[in-house]
């Protein structure tokens, strides 16, 4: 396998730690470059499932380098909280250069969605990437460095009007002994990254998917991040020419949690039966998540903008059961068919889907294990995505397990 990166291709949640997961054997590290504790990766096997919020979905095989990358934020009590939990051995590291969430950016992520009601995850992602791009933020290297006490004191000083009722003091104490235990994994990623890239397979796996890019998603209702291609290489000092493809990871619906337009959006019985069936509730907050058709605007789209090389269409075996299934493949706006995503959400928000239905199969496809045994109508919709995307499609999903993959062609 080439170095590739995994990414979701809609908003969020298309199974990118299953398919990291399943992809990791093949790889000898696996980065995360962007985001935080506001992704929620889920991954299964032998009976046992793990949800993963800031530590790369390789991290649960002893052999797999983990890089958690400077275009990373980084939860430091998240961090010792899901690290701990860890069963098994692993090989991690840290870049020097992330950023630090800190406990004023939850709270100013809390109050800022009293006003902007995007929908956030509350995790203080939003306003740490400010802090980062305001130049005030801070970094891991200081965090655990030296002058940690003073820098610190220094910015929960600053923030004291969100910090209430909190000894500013005792809050040092405890940052600092995060810190420490946060020490001896912390690196300077990109130069260890550049000393393997000419040994090694490198996995990069996206969090959140590319509609809630902050320069390509659906703005405002977005993240404050860029899980593109394109973002790797600045989010992890590699250069672009190392990473050979993408492969996106697509729900075989949508679904998308928090605010924001949804054109495929589905209601009333059919969403209710797809959300229990697929078990569509959020990882990180636990919010029931909205339902729609698969969107071929969306996937065009991300595809166009991130660069998607091959497809791996999850969550297959949830459409089981239903008569018809439709792909939405235009939008109507204001009288016109449009292919694309218009810049404006006030008119994303008039765009009305334009749908072809497709029959559905009966038979359960859980235990499927090549192409070729797919009901013929579940053949079909995989072949119709091939075609209307022009993407070739290389696995298959059919369940949540690791052994529910189903390889159709060679990944890359
Ligand atoms: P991620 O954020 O992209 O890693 O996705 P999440 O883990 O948040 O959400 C995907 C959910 O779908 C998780 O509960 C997975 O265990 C589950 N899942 C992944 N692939 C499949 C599949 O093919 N079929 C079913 N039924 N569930 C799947
Ligand atoms: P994974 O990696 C789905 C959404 C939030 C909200 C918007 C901004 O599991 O796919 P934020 O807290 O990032 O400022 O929230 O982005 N969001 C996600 N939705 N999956 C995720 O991650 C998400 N991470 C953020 O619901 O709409
Ligand atoms: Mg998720």
């Amino acid at each position: 396998m080439e170095n590739i990166a995994v990414l979701g291709t809609q908003w969020g949640d298309e199974g990118k730690g299953k398919i990291t997961d399943y992809l990791t054997s093949r790889a000898d590290v696996v980065v995360r470059y962007q985001g935080g504790n506001n992704a929620g990766h889920t991954v299964k096997f032998d009976g046992k499932k793990y949800a993963l919020h800031l530590l790369p979905s390789g991290i649960l095989n002893p052999k797999t380098i983990n890089v958690m990358a400077n275009g990373m934020v980084i939860n430091p009590e998240a961090f010792y909280d899901e690290l701990s939990k860890l069963e098994n051995s692993f090989n991690l590291y840290i870049s020097d250069r992330a950023h630090i969430v800190l406990p004023y950016h939850i709270e100013k992520d809390k109050r800022n969605e009293t006003k902007d009601n995007i929908g956030t995850t509350h995790k203080g992602i939003g306003p740490t990437y400010e802090d980062k791009y305001g130049r005030r933020g801070v970094r891991v290297a200081d965090f655990v460095g030296p002058h940690n006490k003073e820098i610190l004191t220094k910015k929960f000083e600053e923030n004291k009007a969100y910090l209430s009722n909190v000894d500013i003091n005792e809050l040092v104490s405890k940052y600092l002994e995060l810190a420490n235990f946060m020490k001896s994994y912390v690196k300077d990623t990109s130069y260890l990254l550049n000393e393997m890239v000419h040994t090694k397979k490198i996995l990069f796996e996206g969090a959140q998917g590319v509609l809630l890019c902050i320069d390509h998603g659906t703005f405002p209702y977005v993240t404050s991040s860029s899980p593109t291609a394109a973002s790797i290489p600045i989010n992890t000092g590699l250069a672009p020419w190392f990473i050979k493809g993408a492969i996106g990871v697509t729900k075989a619906y949508s679904t998308r949690v928090g605010n924001g337009p949804f054109p495929s959006e589905l209601f009333g019985e059919l969403a209710d039966k797809i959300r229990i069936i697929g078990n569509e509730f959020g990882t990180t907050t636990g919010r029931p998540r909205r339902i729609g058709w698969l969107d071929t605007v969306v996937i065009n789209y991300s595809k166009r903008v991130s660069g998607i090389s091959t497809l791996a269409i999850t969550l297959l075996d949830v459409l089981t059961g239903l008569d018809e299934i439709k792909i939405v493949t235009k939008y109507l706006l204001d009288g016109k068919e449009i292919d694309s995503i218009p810049a404006s959400v006030k008119d994303f928000e008039r765009c009305e889907p334009m749908t072809i239905s497709l029959p559905g199969w009966k038979e359960d496809i859980t235990q499927v294990k090549s192409f070729d045994e797919l009901p013929t109508n579940a053949k079909n919709y995989i072949k119709k995505i091939e075609e209307l995307t022009g993407i070739p499609v290389s696995i298959v999903s059919v369940g949540p397990d690791r052994i529910q993959t189903i390889e159709v062609k060679p990944v890359l």
